[in-house]
């Protein structure tokens, strides 16, 4: 089938090579000259692994092409994907002025007597395609029908999600948008569910709202093991995660186990715009979000968590060098948005410390957030932010953070305090450092098994 897609940002680009490697005739559409000419070359404009392969080799095959000229490649399709982003305003609700500026400019469009689909990729709250996107549809001088069709891709993993997706959700209220869109998926070989336009939202932000809970469901339990003495809830988790009903096929645990870990709190540009979003629609819906609203307030504390640590084992945090370990928002990822590490360095600078941080893979971000804060320096490795460091706190997962020995914390740091926002340092490496992990009560030590 013929696809148009509109914005070649993380979702566009991805939701792109995914159709047209499943056989689908797939024109990206951009804006900007420079995005297209990179596209056009192989290169994404951010980092995920297999996408510049996959552009590359689509592109070259003709399966894949990129444009700035949107009117043609609308004119030249079956199916149009809006890909746009939805940044939460200051209130939390989405802002949905670059999804209205998309879909204005493709309902201009052709009125050639040709039924399209206009399908909302998108994250939308429940209610958006129908009571935003439907009329101005049925007004368009065109012929249009209209669905919304979720994503579910995780940085990172986005070309195996998009790829071999678990399951296709599409929303629509007419039936010649359901028979496209199970056409066009149909060659995926994943289960698909067609339901209401509100039900597709819904379903959206309840997988995200899902893996938010998980996070702040564990963190409470790593604050409540805090106050315990000899509690180390690495050991909590583990037994948890033994639950036969955590596990799956051949005994494995499944990997939503994952999140159902203590730690400095979650972020990305999804789960805590979505939760936020969620929570603000409950609210105009007249309903108390309650245990939305707690799973935000604990991940928002998770920062402080870490700086009163810090605070108390210094004895205040005036002038001293601080070592930060970690910006992106998860490993594998250079990408920043709503961090973690942001709200722990701007915090710990607030309380006068000296921060210094790396990040193997965010360096440039590190360097534009903080350009004119002298407090704020961006080391070139591990070790040059740890060289005479009073503490340091471990906030991203990275791999080549769990590895650095007791040895090696010792002969740099000024005094070897290690805060482990990830539970990171494998418990035979915590001898010999003032260690301390999220979730520890006093006098706990992680047990063999728990540690990881
Ligand atoms: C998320 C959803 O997983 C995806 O389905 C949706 O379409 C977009 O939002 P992403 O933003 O890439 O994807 O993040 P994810 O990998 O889920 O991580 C979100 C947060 O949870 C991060 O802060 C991360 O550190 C934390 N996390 C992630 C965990 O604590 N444990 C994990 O195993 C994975």
């Amino acid at each position: 089938m013929k696809v148009a897609i509109i914005g070649s940002g993380y979702v566009g680009c991805v939701t792109g090579v995914s159709l047209a490697a499943h056989g689908h005739r797939v024109t990206l559409v951009d804006s900007s000259i420079e995005v297209v000419a990179a596209l056009r070359r192989g290169h994404a404009p951010f980092h995920e692994p297999g996408l510049t392969e996959a552009l590359t080799d689509l592109t070259s095959r003709g399966a894949l092409t990129v444009t700035d000229d949107l009117a043609a490649a609308v004119s030249d399709s079956e199916l149009v994907f809006i890909c746009v982003g939805t940044p939460s305003s200051a209130d939390g609700s989405i802002d949905l002025t670059q999804v209205r500026g998309a879909v204005a400019a493709v309902l201009a469009g052709p009125d050639d007597g040709q039924t399209r689909v206009l399908v909302l990729k998108s994250t939308v709250v429940p209610g958006t395609t129908l009571d935003h996107i439907g009329p101005l549809a049925d007004s368009a001088p065109g012929r249009w029908s209209v669905a919304v069709n979720p994503e579910f891709l995780r940085e990172g993993q986005a070309v195996n999600d998009g790829m071999a997706p678990d399951r296709i959700v599409y929303g629509s209220e007419s039936e010649e948008a359901a028979r496209a869109l199970e056409a066009l998926y149909e060659p995926f070989g994943a289960p698909i569910i067609g339901v209401s336009p509100p039900t597709a939202e819904l379903i959206k932000y309840t997988s995200n709202a899902l893996l938010a809970t998980l996070i702040s469901f564990s963190n409470e339990i790593a604050n409540i093991a805090e106050a315990l003495p000899g509690v180390a809830v690495e050991d909590v988790f583990h037994a948890i995660h033994l639950d036969r009903r955590l596990r799956g096929a051949g005994g494995h645990p499944a990997p939503i186990v994952s999140y159902l870990v203590a730690g400095c709190g979650f972020g990305g540009s999804c789960l805590p715009k979505d939760i936020a979003a969620l929570g603000r629609l409950a609210a105009s819906c007249g309903i108390e979000p309650n245990l939305l609203t707690a799973v935000e307030e604990l991940n928002a504390s998770r920062a402080d968590r870490m700086i009163q640590e810090a605070e108390s084992r210094l004895g205040g945090l005036t002038s001293r060098r601080i070592a930060v370990l970690g910006l992106a928002f998860k490993p594998d990822t250079d990408d920043v948005r709503a961090s973690p590490a942001i709200p722990i360095v701007n915090g710990l600078v607030r309380h006068g410390a000296l921060v210094h941080i790396f990040d193997p893979a965010a360096r440039e971000q590190a360097l534009r957030l903080w350009p004119d804060e002298p407090a704020v320096s961006v080391a070139e490795s591990v070790n040059d932010a740890l060289r005479d460091a009073d503490a340091v706190l471990l906030v991203t997962s990275w791999p080549e953070f769990r590895h650095i020995s007791a040895e090696r914390f010792n002969a740099l740091m000024r005094t070897p305090i290690v805060i482990d926002g990830r539970g990171m340092t494998p418990p035979a490496e915590r001898q010999g450092l003032q260690y301390w992990a999220i979730g520890y009560g006093p006098g706990a030590q992680a047990s063999d098994q728990g540690g990881h």
